[in-house]
């Protein structure tokens, strides 16, 4: 094939779960002789910890440029990508961007790919929580609506784009790339011992995850949802507490009162592999990602939600989710009632995968390279 011939492909990242989601495919692109990939770092999350960490875990090529951009309010955020994107999709040309999942790293590269009239794909396209006060469902509504290719997670996701006007010739049922993440990288996070070095049996300890500005930059709500979690004296929550939550905790000063929970056991964020390994072997995930809650229900470990709403319906509609928001009394209703389930992580086995067949990436990449 003739050099020129080939298509350029710009895959633009940003935040933690965009590093994971995309590393299949990143993999299966590095594979395609008629591919010339461009990794592009918007910089939105810039710790070792949210970031690095998962270039090396992950096997995955630096980025052709880091642009930087790091935190500040939605508008300053995005609109500082949306310049500096600008300057790097002039200068390399791509023939397609691509960009995972939901946050603000993805609208800027959609918004400005399409205004400079390059088509972009969205993976992860059609997830809907309804609930247009997330930044979130802002920001895949309106990616969906700038992108020439759609790819879905499940059918339920495909529908939710054709009720919106999307033609069915730009949808790809896909699966989802997390889900081939996970399969390539399960049996590496056996090696990680993370519950030997955490002191942790399995089957005895919940996790617990916490980070979207609904529940953690509204005082009340966190309060409340402390609250419920102190009180589950008998059970010991292990928590990765994401940068934003630990600015939050520690202005409210909400984790001082030690006596209240000396169950609740916070550590620094972790690595893909241990994050695996700790979910896999957990009685219960406590979270308010996206993400984990899918990944609970493909380590068949039952998830509570603290959310009002979610984007993964499908796992409520399969009893493997409960959504409780920051109401106490569902919080320890939903809890206790997992800790008394002896079975509960065969039942969660038999159920059928709505999220596809470990396979999203070579039918993301196929798709392009015959509609692209
Ligand atoms: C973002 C995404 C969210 C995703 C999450 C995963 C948006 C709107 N939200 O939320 O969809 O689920 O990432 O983590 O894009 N911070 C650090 N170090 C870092 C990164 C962030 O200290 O490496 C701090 C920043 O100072 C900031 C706060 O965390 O105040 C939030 O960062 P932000 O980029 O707004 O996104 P997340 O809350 O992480």
């Amino acid at each position: 094939m003739n050099r020129d011939e080939r298509m350029k492909l710009m895959l633009i990242i940003g935040a933690r779960p965009q590093i994971i989601k995309s590393a299949p495919i990143i993999h299966e692109a590095q594979k395609r002789k008629e591919i010339v990939f461009q990794l592009v770092h918007t910089g939105q999350h810039y710790d070792f910890e949210m970031s690095k960490i998962f270039f090396g875990e992950l096997d995955l090529p630096d980025p052709v440029v880091n642009l930087g951009v790091g935190s500040g309010t939605h508008a300053f955020q995005t609109g500082k990508m949306m310049i500096e994107l600008e300057k790097t999709i002039e200068n390399l040309k791509p023939d397609m961007v691509m960009v995972p999942g939901d946050t603000n790293s993805t609208l800027a590269g959609a918004l400005t790919a399409v205004k400079l009239q390059v088509p972009v794909s969205h993976v992860e396209a059609g997830a809907r929580s309804y609930d247009m006060r997330m930044p979130e469902e802002v920001n895949r509504r309106l990616t969906d609506h700038c992108s020439t290719l759609l790819f879905a997670s499940t059918r339920n996701c495909v529908e939710k784009l054709r009720e919106e006007g999307i033609e069915k010739q730009q949808i790809k049922l896909s699966g989802d790339t997390m889900y081939d993440a996970l399969l390539e990288h399960i049996g590496r996070s056996e090696k990680t011992g993370i519950l030997k070095k955490m002191n942790l049996q399995s089957e005895e300890y919940a996790v617990l995850t916490l980070h979207r500005p609904e529940n953690v930059d509204i005082p009340e709500r966190l309060e409340r949802i402390f609250k419920a979690l102190a009180s589950l004296r008998n059970l010991l929550i292990v928590f990765p507490v994401h940068p934003r939550t630990r600015q939050r905790l520690e202005s409210l000063k909400i984790m001082q009162q030690k006596a209240a929970v000396e169950h609740i056991k916070l550590v620094e964020p972790l690595g893909y592999h241990e994050m695996l390994q700790l979910t896999k072997h957990a009685k219960m995930i406590f979270t308010d990602s996206g993400g984990l809650q899918k990944e609970a229900f493909w380590l068949h470990t039952p998830c509570i939600t603290l959310r009002d709403t979610t984007e993964w319906t499908e796992t409520i509609a399969l009893g493997a989710n409960v959504l409780v928001g920051s109401n106490p009394q569902k919080i320890i209703r939903a809890a206790e009632k997992i800790m008394k389930t002896k079975k509960g992580k065969a039942r969660l086995q038999k159920l059928k995968n709505p999220f596809g067949d470990g396979h999203a990436s070579k039918k993301i990449l196929d798709f392009i390279l015959k509609r692209g």
